[in-house]
């Protein structure tokens, strides 16, 4: 079994039988001689995350379960909601919720300029056949690349990606480009949490548990938009235009499981790991789990309650002047799939 893979081997994209191209603009990624998506170098990268997985599990190592407990939030508004909104041309919350995914992407290329500290200095034992060791190796780049491109606009990823979704779905400049909210922050994250590691060591690992966090509960959204683009009843002036938009936000889902993937992998890897700190040996499980619990609970939690009250704000600003906007605004909480949540 392959554990050990160059940087270029990481970053290696293809063989496509065709490049991946949507009129006449190059996005990433491409497809097989039957017409199959696939995603952007992951033609090495997905054997690897498999491998490394496997060797982890045969240690007798566990991956960590983060879907449970996030998945249980629904989606914000539903697409019941927001299919409702839309009826009434109500089209900013879905416009602004489109843009603002893309320019979180777009942020996202930030991941190819991080650079992993050297673990194998903290840990005992040989870890060059893992996720861990392969940080530096073409998995946070490919990260990167995968999310926001390489700043050239060469090649559209998937900050591109989403804006092309919006404006095939709306129309393009239907509305203005929407000002992000500051970032939500865990209470406490800033401190040092794990003071037996080197705090660029704890920084890594914190900054990739929020990243993976991200990744599960864009999960939800994929379902969401999935659900409001192939809905017949909606769009009906631009049918084909949807379905190009559902197509486009499959290639984009398909694009991130690696992404958990490896995240995943690399918090399991970090438990099984015996890190050597100044006050002796130490299973990594003790340093890793505490925090796992809290970042988790805070995306789990408290991340989507925050979101969900924006995004309900939005959508009484937008009916606040419509004549039928008090209906509309009791007709789209009772269509709330968690109710109990909505605060007034
Ligand atoms: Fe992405
Ligand atoms: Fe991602």
């Amino acid at each position: 079994m392959k554990l050990i893979y160059s940087t270029d081997e990481i970053l290696a994209d293809g063989p496509y039988a065709r490049l991946n191209f949507f009129d006449g603009r190059r996005l990433h990624g491409g497809f097989d001689a039957n017409g199959t998506y696939i995603s952007p170098r992951t033609h090495e990268r997905w054997p690897a995350i498999r491998a490394w997985r496997d060797k982890l599990l045969a240690e007798g190592g566990e991956l960590i379960d983060a879907s449970t407990q996030v998945l249980r939030v629904p989606h914000y508004p539903s697409p019941a909601q927001m299919k409702l909104l839309l009826q009434h041309d109500v089209t900013l919350p879905l416009w602004n919720s489109l843009s603002i995914i893309g320019l979180i992407e777009g942020r996202g290329r930030m991941l190819t300029t991080v650079t992993a500290p050297d673990f194998q200095s903290m840990i005992d034992g040989d870890i060059s056949g893992t996720a861990t060791a392969h940080l530096n190796k073409g998995l946070l780049r490919s990260h990167g690349l995968d999310e926001g491109g390489d700043g050239t606009h060469r090649i559209g990823a998937h900050d591109a990606m989403w804006f092309l979704v919006r404006d095939l779905a709306l129309g393009e400049h239907l509305h203005p480009i929407p000002e992000m909210a500051a970032r939500e922050v865990r209470p406490g994250s800033d401190l040092r949490e794990m003071p037996a590691l080197l705090p660029e060591a704890e920084g890594l690992i914190k900054l990739l548990m929020n990243v993976l966090m991200v990744e599960i509960r864009a999960e939800r959204g994929f379902a969401f938009h999935l659900a409001l683009f192939r809905d017949k009843e909606l769009f009906t002036g631009r049918r084909d235009r949807a379905e190009l938009a559902a197509m486009i936000v499959s290639q984009i889902r398909q694009d991130e499981a690696p992404h958990v993937a490896y995240l995943q992998l690399l918090i399991s890897e970090m438990r099984h790991f015996q890190f050597r700190t100044p006050g002796g040996r130490i299973q990594g499980r003790a340093i890793i789990d505490p925090i796992w619990t809290k970042v988790s609970a805070w995306h789990a939690n408290q991340v989507p309650s925050i979101q969900r009250d924006a995004a309900r704000e939005l959508v009484k600003e937008c009916l606040a002047h419509r004549k039928d906007g008090t209906s509309l605004m009791e007709a789209f909480d009772r269509l709330d799939s968690d109710r109990q949540r909505t605060v007034n």
